[in-house]
């Protein structure tokens, strides 16, 4: 397995810190990145003691966005929709020309439940418009935090659905996403497919309401 120097961004959230969690127990070295390093530094101490506790040898510290992004070979977006772009904006500098992968979901919840936003682009599309030099690859929409930072071993059940416009990041992404699932992402075409991969995770989270579930998503038939 290729492993390499992540940075999660938002990884003191729920989302970011459950897939640093996974990397990390998986050989990747990891950079929890936030607005506050001193935020930053307890989540990652928590991983790794959680992983050394699991018997491996986690790499993982923590540090301010602008430093975790600035070391990583790839950098992976986990944070709000709402103050995306501006983070992303104040990041370009260190972002340009490495992997950004995103799985930034604009949703929306009102009375009604859920609901994908009304966005003119999607996260991942917005976070390649603004780091034009960078290479944006959309993936980790579907896999909830629960689940992530779970004691199962791997979501093995579940698949990681990753979309780009470049083949070498989708690569990357699909080769991270066996530290979730156990196996490779599937590759789920152009980077504008995230229109349509983003607002998917409300339909999860109305499902999950309904039936008291973590829903995620499998692909038949591949
Ligand atoms: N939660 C899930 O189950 C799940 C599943 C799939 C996808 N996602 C997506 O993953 C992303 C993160 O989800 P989450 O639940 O972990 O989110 P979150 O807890 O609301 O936010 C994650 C982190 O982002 C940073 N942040 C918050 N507001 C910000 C702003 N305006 N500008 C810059 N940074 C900000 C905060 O870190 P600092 O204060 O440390 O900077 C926060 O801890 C979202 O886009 C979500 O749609 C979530």
């Amino acid at each position: 397995m290729t492993t390499y120097r992540i940075a999660v961004i938002g990884g003191t959230g729920p989302q970011g810190k459950g897939l640093a969690y996974r990397f990390a127990k998986h050989g990747h070295q990891v950079v929890i990145g936030s607005r506050a390093a001193e935020k930053a530094e307890p989540i990652a101490s928590e991983i790794a003691e959680r992983i050394t506790e699991e018997g491996g040898s986690p790499v993982v510290s923590g540090a301010a966005n602008t430093d975790a992004a600035a070391g990583a070979d790839v950098v992976l977006l986990a944070v709000p929709f709402s103050g995306h772009d501006e983070l992303v904006e104040s990041l370009a500098e260190q972002l340009s020309g490495k992997t950004i992968i995103s799985c930034v979901n604009p949703l929306g919840f009102d009375k009604g439940g859920p609901y994908g936003l009304d966005v003119e682009r999607s996260a991942a599309e917005a976070a390649q418009a603004i780091v034009p030099t960078a290479t944006v690859v959309g993936a980790f929409h579907h896999v909830a935090a629960a689940s992530l930072w779970s004691g199962a071993d791997f979501l093995d059940h579940e698949d990681i659905l990753v979309c780009g416009d470049d083949a070498d990041g989708k690569e990357i992404a699909q080769e991270m996403a066996r530290a979730v699932t156990s196996h490779v992402g599937i590759d789920a075409g152009k980077l504008r497919l995230a229109r349509q991969l983003e607002p998917l995770t409300a339909v999860l989270i109305s499902i999950n309401k309904k039936y008291k579930v973590r829903s995620g998503i499998s692909i038949a038939g591949v």
